[in-house]
């Protein structure tokens, strides 16, 4: 395994939860050791002596309970196997082996106690993972035709993931026509930061139609929400909350939330100065869409715009007062906002390039037409130019359904 300094039983651990998958069980593990547990953890290289030091030494901290070393070693050494099945049987709770609440807290315990060793996992939580380099080459083959949201995102999460005492919380606001990419740069953050991607318990997603929907319920949602962002920074060291659909937030609840972006004064409480923002909507859309527009009128490349040119545009818009809750916030005036993330809309060849990438990834062949033809099933807009789609590259994916063998 050639880790300096590490003893065996410990890096042993941190295999054997990344091999669990965590708490729940969910998805492939995509830890930093992902290549590394490959062979070794299927047997041969571990031997009995080993199970047994491990055992011993896990002993030590009491926190196992026989089944879950049965699963363990039925997984890791493959024997037990046989009594574990016969205790699934008797239980028949359902498909596939759950670990019991109680199970799922000591590994949590576990998971602190020996990743706080700081070498097992980079981050020090084995459910963390900072994938910035995977990100950004995974942002450059995928998302077409946004190349400041692209610099944007990757510049404004590598810095704050640096720096070892943020003052704040990174809040990013991602504004642009649907189906420009918004949703897709968001999923992508939390799959390159943590290993259990969206659905880790250190992500939270709130879509405001439907998480908060009827007004008149505004004190419970706000009293809910609160409550649902301090469990999970306590229970993660680095958490990211999403909100969709940030233009039908009512205002009260943008309010609400502020005290956890704002700047850090409180030394008693909770610390979410290591939490990331996500706030998703289109508004602001019409602003970039017209300085895109701008730019091809006047025969420039798409590229050259930059931030100059839209941040201010920006904010103006989302000053507007309007029917939008950040107009009706606090969170521009008092500066909450680190990064605007402006999504241009998209031409035809970049819904082209949707397209292709969808062929690819259902594992079918596709011709230069079939992507011609999914791209002219779109509605493009000004009437005059038809420039932009107007639903961006929304829905593609089923939209190559007719192509298909
Ligand atoms: C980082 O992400 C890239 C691209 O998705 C992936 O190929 C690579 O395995 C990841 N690395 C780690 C350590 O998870």
């Amino acid at each position: 395994m050639g880790r300096v300094g590490l003893p065996a039983p410990l890096g042993l651990v941190c295999c054997l939860l990344l091999l669990l998958g965590g708490p729940g069980g969910r998805g492939t593990p995509q830890g930093p050791w992902e290549e590394e547990q490959g062979p070794g953890a299927e047997g041969g290289l571990w031997g009995r002596a080993k199970y047994e030091a491990v055992k011993k030494h896990l002993g030590a901290v009491g926190a196992l309970s026989k089944q879950y070393w049965q699963y363990m070693a039925c997984k890791v050494w493959h024997e037990g196997c046989q009594e574990e099945e016969e205790e699934e049987k008797q239980s028949s709770a359902g498909p596939g082996w759950s670990l019991p609440l109680v199970g799922q807290d000591y590994l949590e315990i576990l998971s602190t106690w020996y990743c706080g060793f700081g070498k097992c996992c980079k981050t020090g939580d084995c459910r963390i993972v900072n994938n910035i380099t995977g990100l950004e080459a995974d942002l450059n083959r995928q998302l077409h035709g946004q190349h400041l949201a692209k610099e944007v995102v990757v510049r404004a999460v590598r810095g704050f993931l640096q720096n070892p005492q943020p003052q704040k919380a990174l809040v990013l606001s991602f504004h642009g026509w649907s189906g420009t990419g918004k949703n897709f740069v968001a999923r992508m953050l939390a799959s390159h930061l943590y290993r259990d991607g969206p659905k880790s318990e250190c992500v939270k997603v709130f879509i405001s139609l439907f998480h908060f929907p009827h007004h008149t319920y505004v004190d419970s949602y706000k009293a809910q929400l609160k409550k649902q962002i301090s469990e999970t920074v306590q229970l993660c060291k680095q958490s990211l909350f999403i909100f969709d659909e940030a233009e039908k937030l009512h205002f009260s609840l943008l309010d609400a939330i502020k005290p956890f972006m704002a700047r850090y004064d409180n030394k008693d409480q909770l610390d979410y100065r290591r939490s990331i923002f996500l706030f998703l909507s289109n508004l602001g859309g019409n602003a970039i869409n017209e300085v895109a527009l701008d730019f091809w009128r006047a025969g420039r490349a798409r590229e050259e715009i930059s931030m100059e040119f839209l941040e201010q545009r920006l904010r103006l818009e989302l000053l507007e007062p309007a029917e939008n809750g950040y107009a009706h916030s606090h969170l521009l005036e008092e500066n909450l906002i680190d990064f605007f993330v402006p999504f241009l809309p998209l031409e035809h060849h970049h819904v082209k390039l949707c397209a292709r990438d969808a062929f690819l990834a259902r594992g079918f062949p596709y011709t230069d037409t079939a992507l011609d033809e999914v791209a002219g099933m779109m509605v493009f807009v000004p009437k005059e130019e038809k420039l932009f789609s107007a639903q961006g590259c929304k829905s593609v994916s089923q939209r190559i359904s007719y192509f298909l063998p």
